[in-house]
This record gives C-alpha cells, structure tokens and sequence, in this order.
C-alpha cells in the first residue's frame, strides 16, 4: 500500500508551521494533494511571496533532501538533466589497448561517464526527494518541454543508456514570477498554486515567526502599513522579505512605534525605487 506523508491540510499546515512557514488554508491543501495525487505543484505569484520557501520547509516537513535546479536563460539539457563526461570519455579512449569500438563504444557511454544534472539527480535517487524547479519562467519554451517527461512520467530517457524511471517519486515544486506564459502542457501536468501578499493578520504571524524579539503591537502597525503601502499603485509593492528586513530594522533602530519621521528615514528597506518611496511620503 502507498505510504502518504500527510493524513489531512490541516497536518501539512501544523507541520510546516513547526518549520516557521505559515500556510494559509489553500497552500496547505494543495500540498495535501500534490502527495495524494503524485502531482508537482506550479507555485506562481509575485517576487518575495514564499514561493521557493514553501519548497525548503516541504523539504524539512519530509526530511527529504533538497534537489534544486535554478533557472535561467540559456539553460539546457546538460545542465539540467545530463551531460557526458568528455574528458573521461577521451582519457578512456587514449588509455583503450584496441578493443573494437563498438565495446569501447558501450563502455564510455555507460553510468560512470554520466555527469548528472538535478532533474536527473532526483529521479536517481534511492530515497525520495523534494525538487525545486525554480523560476521556470526563465527558461525558454523549448527547455520547458525537457521537463514534461520528467513530470508526468518521472523518467528520463537518454538515447544511450535508456529510459530510467524513477527509484522514488519525488516531490516537485516549480516557481514562476510569471514573467512568460507557461506551456498547456506543462500547466496540465501540475496542481496550480497562486501565492500572493497575505492578509495584514497572517503577515503579523510571519513577523512575529520570523523576527525574534519583536512586539505583538509593532508587528500589527507593520503588517498594516505594509498592506497600505502595497494599496498604492507602486512600481515594485514592497514583498514578505521586505517587510521582514523593515520589522528587523525598526527593532535595530529601537523604535517602538511607527511614525512618519520614521517611515521617511527607513522607506529605503521597504522599497526599492526612489519614485515610490516619494509617492509613499506624499500619500502619509
Ligand atoms: N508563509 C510564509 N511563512 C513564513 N515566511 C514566509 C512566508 N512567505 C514568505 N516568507 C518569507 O519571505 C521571504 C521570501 O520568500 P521566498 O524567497 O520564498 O520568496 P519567493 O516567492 O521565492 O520570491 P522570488 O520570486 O523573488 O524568488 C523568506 O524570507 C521567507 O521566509
Ligand atoms: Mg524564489
């Protein structure tokens, strides 16, 4: 029988908690699913939401190991799947007393000359793990379709060796900023998850879970400004870590409680454009 991690959302929620991520109820039921149905899960939103956090807690939830691929432009497959070992390869071939090339053929293509890349890395692995595929939105179209075997058949094929299929299911997340549409296909083969800025109570629990030595009452005044500030029609909204950097900064700087003269000299953590920060001390 199939073993699952999680026997309901509100276990995945209490766990990741424990890990000092707070999931609200849609996070924590999609992450329920994603194990029940063997799915990855596509997180989307803006930057700073805990997109790739929720991958690093789920990884400490399971006490799986961490297996990530960052994304970027010009990413391929030798990077992200395989690569061969030339050099090897070429040492080998030189060392090589004459056997005929189709045995020395087979020989250097074989798993010791396989150089393996994170998506492959995972589906080696003898213990599940969690795979973070991060910011796939990064990449081009072409590069995502390298992903679709991987994630709806955890296998991958490379022309020499074979197919290889997966000694454990793995966890997936892919994170995207949503700076290109996704591929159907990719879409179809995940459980979608939005993440946006949270609600002004649940940021005040982020505060208070991620900024040691801060007061109930001051966390409650930045979530609540920050959620303001995120009102107005900015160029970048602030995001979780920076209104966790500002937390921690008002609590170096000691102050108790936020005025303007205070929002004026530390506006610069929060946001990251002059033309903001003008537009937010205007609005004060
Ligand atoms: N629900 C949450 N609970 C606890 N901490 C959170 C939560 N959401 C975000 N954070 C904190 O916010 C910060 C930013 O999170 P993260 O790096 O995961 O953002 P991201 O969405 O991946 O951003 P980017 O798109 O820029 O990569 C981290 O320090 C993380 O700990
Ligand atoms: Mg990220």
């Amino acid at each position: 029988m199939q073993e699952f991690a999680f026997p309901s959302p509100s276990v995945v929620a209490d766990r990741l908690r424990e890990r000092r991520y707070l999931a609200d109820d849609r996070i924590a039921q999609v992450v329920f699913l994603a194990d029940r149905l063997g799915k990855p899960i596509l997180v989307e939103g803006p930057a700073g939401v805990g997109k790739t956090e929720l991958a690093k807690s789920l990884a400490g939830v399971l006490e799986r190991r961490l297996v990530r691929l960052q994304c970027y432009e010009g990413l391929d497959e030798s990077k992200a799947l395989y690569e061969w070992n030339y050099k090897k390869q070429l040492l080998r071939i030189q060392a090589d007393d004459g056997r005929p090339w189709n045995e020395l053929e087979a020989d250097i293509f074989s798993d010791e000359f396989l150089l393996t890349r994170p998506l492959l890395e995972a589906i080696l692995a003898p213990e599940p793990v969690v795979l973070l595929i991060d910011e796939i939105d990064r990449v081009e179209v072409e590069t995502e379709a390298l992903l679709l075997e991987v994630l709806s058949e955890f296998q991958v094929t490379i022309p020499e060796l074979g197919t290889l299929q997966a000694a454990s299911v793995p966890l997936v997340v892919l994170t995207s900023n949503n700076t290109r549409e996704l591929s159907e296909a990719l879409k179809r083969r995940c459980l979608f998850l939005h993440l946006d800025y949270p609600s002004a109570d649940r940021e005040r629990e982020i505060l208070l879970t991620k900024v040691p030595g801060l007061e109930a009452a001051l966390a409650d005044e930045i979530a609540k400004l920050v959620r303001s500030i995120r009102s107005l029609p900015l160029k970048k909204a602030p995001s979780i870590s920076e209104s966790i950097d500002w937390a921690r900064t008002l609590l170096a700087l000691g102050v108790r409680t936020v005025d303007s003269a205070t929002i004026e000299d530390t506006a610069h953590v929060l946001l990251k454009y002059q033309a903001d920060i003008d537009k937010v001390l205007a609005d004060l």
